[in-house]
C-alpha cells in the first residue's frame, strides 16, 4: 500500500492506472476504522482494479460546538488494517492541502439536508458535500462506496452525483452491526460500558418500527413504536425519529415501495445514527 498525501500526487500516481483502462475505487473515510469500513474496501477490492481510501477527518462537516478536535484518531492501526484489506493507495492528506484557503465555493443540497440530521447539525451536509465532490474531482474514481448507516449522507451524496452528471457510481453496503445489533461506528469508543449496554436499543427500537411497518401501520404509527421502545431506556434521550422516502428524505405516510426508519438519539452525551431501509 502506497501512502501519500499530496493531492498532485495522488494524481500522478493514479494517471497511469486511468489511462490503461483500469477501474478506480475509492473509499472515503475519517479513520478509526472498523470492520464497517472494511467491508467498504472489500467491495471496492472485489469491484475495482485499484483501491484508493481516503482518511481525513473534515473539519467543515462539524459544527464549532462538535466533537471535531477529539474525534478518534489511530493512524498507524488504519493503515495496518488498510494494508491488510488489499488498499493499493492511501490518501491521507493535511487540512491545509484540501483547504489550502478558506473557501468561497458553496457545495450543498439543501433540499436533502434540513431534514433529519440537519436540524441538529445544519452545517453537517454541506461540509459532506464539498469534501466529497472534492474528492472525487482529486481521485476520478469509477465507484465510490459508502455505507447505509449513513442513510441521509448516502442521498445527498446520490443526488449531488445525479444533479451534477458525475461520472461515477455509488456503491452503498449495508450496515455493519455488533452481534447485539449496535451498528459499527468509530464514535461508539466514547461510550462507557453501562452506555455500551443501552445503545442496541436503537437497532432494538428500528425493529419495532419494521414489524410495526410490515403489520401495515402508517407513519406515524411506525414512528410512535419506535419512540416508545426508546422511552423504555432511562440513558437513551431521543433526537428523533422518522419515517422517510430514502430519497428525498420527506416523511411518509403511506408505507409502500422504499422506506427508511431512522434514528438518532443521544446515550449518555454521544450520539449515535442507525436506520434501516424496508422495502414494503
Ligand atoms: O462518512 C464519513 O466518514 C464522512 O462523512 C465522509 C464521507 C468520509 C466525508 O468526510
Amino acid at each position: 500500500m502506497q501512502v501519500v498525501t499530496r493531492i498532485a500526487e495522488l494524481r500522478a500516481q493514479l494517471e497511469p492506472f486511468r489511462r490503461a483502462g483500469r477501474t478506480i475505487g475509492l473509499v472515503p473515510t475519517m479513520g478509526y476504522l472498523h470492520q464497517g469500513h472494511e467491508a467498504l474496501v472489500r467491495a471496492a477490492r472485489q469491484e475495482c482494479d485499484v483501491v484508493v481510501v481516503s482518511i481525513f477527518v473534515n473539519p467543515l462537516q462539524f459544527a464549532p460546538n462538535e466533537d471535531f478536535e477529539s474525534y478518534p484518531r489511530d493512524s498507524e492501526r488504519d493503515r495496518a488494517i488498510l494494508s491488510a484489506a488489499g488498499t493499493d493507495f492511501l490518501f491521507q492528506p493535511a487540512v491545509a492541502e484540501v483547504y489550502p484557503r478558506p473557501l468561497l465555493t458553496d457545495v450543498a443540497v439543501p433540499e436533502l439536508s434540513r431534514t433529519l440530521e440537519g436540524r441538529t447539525r445544519p452545517t453537517h451536509f454541506q461540509g459532506v458535500a464539498t469534501v466529497v465532490l472534492k474528492l472525487f474531482h482529486i481521485v476520478w474514481p469509477d465507484k465510490a462506496y459508502f455505507g447505509q448507516k449513513d442513510g441521509q449522507q448516502v442521498a445527498v451524496v446520490r443526488r449531488l452525483c445525479e444533479d451534477l452528471d458525475l461520472p461515477l457510481e455509488l456503491r452503498v453496503v449495508p450496515t455493519v452491526r455488533e452481534q447485539d445489533g449496535l451498528a459499527l461506528s468509530s464514535r461508539n469508543v466514547y461510550l462507557s460500558s453501562e452506555e455500551r449496554r443501552a445503545a442496541p436499543s436503537l437497532h432494538d427500537a428500528l425493529l419495532c418500527g419494521r414489524e410495526a411497518a410490515l403489520a401495515g401501520k402508517e407513519g406515524q404509527a411506525v414512528q410512535a413504536a419506535m419512540e416508545e421502545r426508546l422511552r423504555k431506556e432511562p440513558r437513551v434521550r431521543l433526537d428523533y425519529a422518522a419515517v422517510v422516502d430514502p430519497d428525498t428524505m420527506q416523511p411518509k405516510s403511506d408505507l409502500t415501495g422504499q422506506v427508511m426508519l431512522a434514528l438518532a438519539a443521544y446515550v449518555g452525551r454521544t450520539r449515535l445514527i442507525d436506520n434501516l431501509v424496508l422495502d414494503l
